[in-house]
């Protein structure tokens, strides 16, 4: 298990973002606030609300001017770190913080049905899209790669399915953090596991947070 958080032994990266105090927590609270009014920019639009929420945090998200709390910057031993920055209590999305050491990064993901828009807070990721084939009669799916690009601080990106498969790892020599908005809390979504007949296994996971909220 691992230990408390005063405890860790797992780094921060970026040493001068401290406990938000001060300008920094306005900053955050600033983020919420109007995060808060881009959920509710169309209810019913999908695209809409992803394009306010992504103009939010392409504002707030610059170089030099970091306001997240260190709690949710800690890189974990294993896998890619995944933290609850912010849970809307009206239910309407959620925001999470993940942390990118070298090397680190996800299988093919959907994002259990909900709408998503990441943004780079820190460092550099590689994005990879993907096209989903469903093959009939096998439990097995193909994929087809339609893109890559490689995002920097305060670069963002929507993704709303069925449009939403898609890898994101970490092939640079520093760490990297990514804030995530997603329309819902996604405690569930789908992993794709290649096989050695070059298909797809896909494999429902259930997800939770690295700072235990
Ligand atoms: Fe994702």
């Amino acid at each position: 298990m691992r230990p408390p958080l005063s405890d860790s032994p797992y780094p921060t990266f970026f040493d001068h973002t401290a406990i938000p105090c001060g300008d920094t927590r306005a900053r955050l609270q600033s983020l919420i606030e109007r995060m808060d009014q881009a959920v509710d920019e169309c209810k019913e639009c999908e695209k809409r609300t992803c394009r306010a929420v992504k103009e939010v945090l392409e504002a707030h998200i610059q170089p030099e001017e970091p306001f997240l709390p260190i709690e949710c910057l800690r890189t974990s031993g294993n896998s890619y770190a995944r933290n609850l920055l912010h849970r809307d209590p009206r239910g309407r999305y959620s925001i999470i913080v993940m942390v990118w050491d070298q090397g680190q990064g996800t299988p093919i993901h959907d994002h259990g049905g909900l709408w998503c828009v990441e943004c780079v807070y820190q460092g550099r990721i590689r994005v990879k899209s993907f096209d989903y084939k469903d093959v009939p009669g096998h439990d097995m799916v193909r994929f087809e790669q339609t893109g890559q690009i490689i995002a920097g601080i305060g670069e963002a990106g929507a993704l709303i399915p069925p449009f939403d498969y898609h890898t994101i790892d970490n092939p640079f020599d520093k760490a990297a953090a990514t804030v995530h908005v997603y329309g819902g809390e996604m405690d569930f979504c789908n992993t794709f596991e290649q096989q050695s007949c070059g298909g797809y296994l896909k494999i429902g996971r259930d997800l939770c947070f690295d700072n235990n909220n």
